[in-house]
């Protein structure tokens, strides 16, 4: 690594640190997260027992805890919202025929109580990272932008301190509507509106994903376990890698996912450094 570069890594690991008010870790050289869990089974099913599956999505709902983590799905770790699974027969390659599509979109109900739809934003050629979040809250609803709250300044600064600038990234959610009350979207409205997602990606090509939250997670990985079993390591979705880590709100609410999600962050400014 030369020596520019070094300094960058260092001053963008401080800034984090600082933000995450953690211990100082060694630098360059990356914390090791605690070792992961071991991984969920791989999904056996067939792409025809997750249609089916799909049809009756009642029965993926997992009972959440306060931090959004899962307890268990009575059906296990079906894809449902993988991108393998997910059909986007009809969606447009185009991302600015998708944003059309979403601006009009009423394929679920929320439709009927969003004030505006929140397609997402940020470089659309190739982002160096592409955050995605659960769904629109009040803020985001009425301004039509994604992470405007709140969470949302979290969130710029956790990007800033990867060294990174929020126009590089592209920030999307899984639901492009507000659930009302800021509910976590059941499986029915997230199910709907996870194509235009997927369809996203295949037009934007980050070169990184990051979930935030298991909602996130869920629709990327297909795997409905929460935050705690998926983070802490690269995985993939396709050929992008993609880290699993804490949202902004989780940690605005407890601060004890404040380090871990330091080192997943940093899994992420590695593997960018690293090509
Ligand atoms: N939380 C999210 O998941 N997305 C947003 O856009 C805002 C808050």
């Amino acid at each position: 690594m030369d020596e520019t570069l070094a300094r960058h890594v260092m001053e963008a690991a401080e800034a984090l640190r600082r933000l995450l008010d953690c211990e100082a870790p060694e630098v360059p050289s990356l914390p090791r997260p605690p070792p992961p869990p071991p991984p969920p089974p791989p999904a056996t099913v067939t792409r025809q027992e997750a249609v089916a599956a799909r049809q009756r999505p009642a029965a993926f709902a997992a009972a959440r805890d306060a931090s959004g983590t899962s307890r268990g799905s009575p059906v296990g770790s079906i894809p449902q919202f993988a991108p393998a699974f997910v059909d986007l027969g009809d969606l447009p390659e185009d991302l600015e025929a998708l944003r059309a599509m979403v601006a009009s979109c009423t394929r679920c109900p929320l439709h009927a109580t969003r004030h505006l739809p929140v397609f997402g934003e940020g470089r659309t050629a190739s982002p160096t990272v592409m955050f995605v979040g659960e769904g629109p809250g009040a803020d985001e609803d009425r301004t039509g932008l994604p992470f405007v709250g709140a969470a949302g300044q979290l969130l710029d600064k956790m990007i800033a301190a990867m060294g990174l600038a929020r126009e590089e990234c592209f920030i999307g959610n899984v639901v492009k509507c507000r659930p009302p009350g800021n509910a976590t979207p059941t499986p029915d409205q997230a199910g709907t509106c996870v194509p235009y997602l997927h369809a996203q990606i295949r037009a934007l090509r980050p070169r990184f994903l990051v979930a935030l939250g298991a909602t996130a997670a869920h629709a990327l990985t297909g795997i409905p376990d929460g935050v705690a079993r998926q983070r802490g390591r690269v995985q993939r979705y396709g050929d992008i890698p993609l880290v699993v880590t804490y949202h902004p709100a989780a940690l605005l609410r407890n601060a004890e996912y404040k380090r871990p999600t330091w080192a997943d962050l940093q899994l992420v400014m590695a593997r960018l450094r690293s090509g």
